[in-house]
Parts: structure tokens; sequence; C-alpha cells
């Protein structure tokens, strides 16, 4: 072999020894961040039963996403397999055998779904708690009604394999959970009337910035899988996926069927089944916000 062909070889396999070490170092780091303990104070709701509540929970719990992961009868489904080793089944969360939250107490329920944090202190992983950190006292109050009444379902736990180079990139902190990137401090924003408003609008659009970034100007969305494509940019900005829609009635045709104006179709990677249950109100203040949301170029986060 030529000298320089064996010095070659030699740094490039030493290359790879370094990667596989890095993410072998990743991988136990990544599994030490997922057992560290978050500690939140937690205001604890009221646990209801009465009809009006059970019923906004209901439209909570099929609009905002929660069926995407839980299912619609809570047992927990498999909502990422991409035949490379990405596998997360979301855990059944009613109390049927397998359930997870039987023991779970009001200020449990709070600090899963508010702060991305489980009764034992450790952090949620995959759920998007931080579309869910900005609900109101009142909302979360009905949402936690309707998931306590629903029937005990079979099911089993969550169960998550996750490639390597994504632990990596969790210990290294360029992909966070969602408890790292709530702010456990914020008070429950005050309710907003339920109106095509500016303010309702913003308030809608929490449920979408775990994909399409704080700033709504999407990109891709760290940790998921390599073939999802970027998240779109809501802003008015470059680049913006909203200049397709002319008028409220267009964007909430989409959410419905999950095609575009010109027939094209949407990846499925957007939670169609949760966001074809906005209502009207719902989607057209979200329209509203996001005309007018602060423009920022696409892929900014
Ligand atoms: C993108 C998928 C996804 C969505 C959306 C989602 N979850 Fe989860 N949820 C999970 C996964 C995965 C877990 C297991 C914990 C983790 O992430 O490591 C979980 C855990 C839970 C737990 C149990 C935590 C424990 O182990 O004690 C509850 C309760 C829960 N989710 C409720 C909800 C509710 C209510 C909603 C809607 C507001 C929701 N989830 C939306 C994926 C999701
Ligand atoms: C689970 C992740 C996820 C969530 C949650 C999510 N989106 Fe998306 N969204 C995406 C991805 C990925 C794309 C890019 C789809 C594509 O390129 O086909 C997208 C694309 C879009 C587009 C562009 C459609 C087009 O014409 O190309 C709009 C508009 C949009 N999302 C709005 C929203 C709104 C509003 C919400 C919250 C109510 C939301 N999304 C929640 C992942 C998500």
């Amino acid at each position: 072999m030529k000298r320089w062909i064996k010095i070659a070889a030699i740094a490039t396999a030493g290359l790879a020894a370094a990667a596989a070490a890095t993410l072998a170092l990743g991988s136990v780091a990544a599994d030490s961040k997922m057992q560290r303990k978050v500690h939140v104070d937690v205001r604890p709701i009221a646990l209801l039963q009465d009809a009006a509540s059970v019923q906004r929970g209901r439209y909570l719990f099929n609009s905002r996403g929660c069926t995407e992961c839980h299912g619609a009868d809570g047992a927990g489904r498999e909502f990422i397999n991409d035949g490379k080793g990405m596998v997360v089944h979301a855990p059944n969360i009613t109390t049927g055998p397998g359930g997870v939250v039987a023991a779970y107490r009001a200020e449990d329920w709070v600090r899963t779904i508010r702060h991305g944090v489980k009764p034992d202190g450790r952090p949620a992983f995959i759920m998007p708690s931080e579309d869910y950190a900005r609900m109101t006292d009142e909302d979360l109050t009905a949402l936690v009604a309707y998931v306590r009444q629903m029937p005990g379902v079979t099911g089993r736990g969550a169960d998550m394999q996750v490639p390597a180079l994504v632990k990596a990139l969790y210990a290294f902190g360029l992909v966070q959970d969602a408890a790292e990137k709530i702010d456990h401090a914020m008070p429950p924003p005050a309710p907003v009337p339920e109106d095509v408003s500016l303010a309702h609008g913003a308030y809608v659009a929490n449920m979408c910035i775990g994909c399409h970034g704080a700033h709504l100007s999407g990109g891709r969305i760290p940790g998921a899988p390599p073939e999802w494509p970027a998240a779109a940019n809501l802003t008015p900005g470059e680049g913006s996926a909203m200049k397709a829609y002319a008028n409220a009635a267009q964007f909430q045709q989409m959410l419905r069927t999950g095609k575009r104006p010109d027939g094209s179709t949407v990846s499925t990677v957007m939670p169609f089944a949760s966001l074809k249950e906005l209502n009207e109100v719902d989607a057209q203040a979200l329209y509203l916000y996001l005309a007018n949301v602060a423009p920022r170029p696409a892929g900014q986060r």
C-alpha cells in the first residue's frame, strides 16, 4: 500500500473510531440525562367531573394533538416507526391494564402536561409539553376532567427506541426535551375570550410551536426522523407557507383535508387527525394571528 493511502486509511479509521466513541458516550450521557430529576413547583388544579368541563376537555383532547400519540381512546399507540430503528410508542393514559395514570394525583396531571415532568421527577423525552405549557388553568382542568373519565382500556407503557445519533444530539443539548424548553416559573395565562381575535389566535398557536418553533418560522424539527420534511414558515417572512392561503376558509380547508389550495398534499407529519377537529373560531383566529405575527425568514425556528 502506498504510504499516503495507508495514512489516509489510518486517519479514516481513527475518525470512525472517534465518531463511534462519541456516539457511545453520547448514548450513555443521554440515558443519564433522561434519568435526571427536574424539580418544578406545581400549582394543582381542581379535579372536576361536570358535563361542561368534560365537553371542553373532549374538544381539547381531540384537537390539540393528544389523540395522534395516545389514540382517541387513550390506549397509547406507536406514532413513530421509521423502519430504521426509531420507534416511539406513547403510553396508555387510562386506568385500564397497562395504564400509567392509575395513581395520578391532581398535581401529577399538571406536572406531566404543563411541565413535561413525570410524577417521579424524570423528564418526558418525546411528549411535546412545550405546546401545552401555556394552557390556561381552565383548559387544563377541562382536559384532565375529560381524560380522567375515559373508560379504562388495555394498553401498555411508553416504549422508545431512539437512534444513537439522536441520543448523542440530546446529550449534547442540540435536541432538548420539553422540560428544558419550558419556563417553569411562567404563570398560566389569563383566559381570553374565544373569538376571532389576535389574542385567541396566539393562544391556539401554542400547539404549533413544538414543530414550527417558538417563533413559528419552522425549519427542521430537532430529533425528528431524517425523512420528515422541515416544518413550514408560518410567519409572513421570507419563504412563508401562508402565501398559499388567500383567506381563512382556504386555510381551514387545508387543516381539514391535508391538501393545499392547488390540490397537492401536505406531509402527514402535520397532525391532521387533530387539526381537522379545530373549530371555525379557533381556525379563523389562528389564521388572523399568523398573518400578524412578527415576520421571520423560514427556518429560524
Ligand atoms: C407527539 C406525541 C404526543 C403527544 C401529542 C402527546 N403525548 Fe403524552 N406522551 C407521549 C409520550 C411518548 C409519552 C411518554 C413519556 C415521554 O415522552 O418520555 C407521553 C406521556 C404522557 C403521560 C404519562 C406520563 C407518565 O409516564 O406518567 C400523560 C398523562 C400524557 N402523555 C398525556 C397527554 C395529553 C393529555 C396530551 C394532549 C394534551 C398528550 N399527552 C400529547 C407522547 C405524546
Ligand atoms: C408534529 C409536527 C407539527 C405540528 C404539531 C404542526 N405542524 Fe404544521 N407542518 C409540519 C411539517 C413537517 C410541515 C411541512 C409539510 C410539508 O412540507 O409537506 C408543516 C406544514 C405546515 C403548513 C404549510 C402547508 C403548506 O401549504 O405547505 C402550515 C400552514 C402549517 N403547517 C400550519 C400548522 C399550524 C397552524 C399548526 C398548529 C395548529 C401546525 N402546523 C402544527 C409539522 C407540524
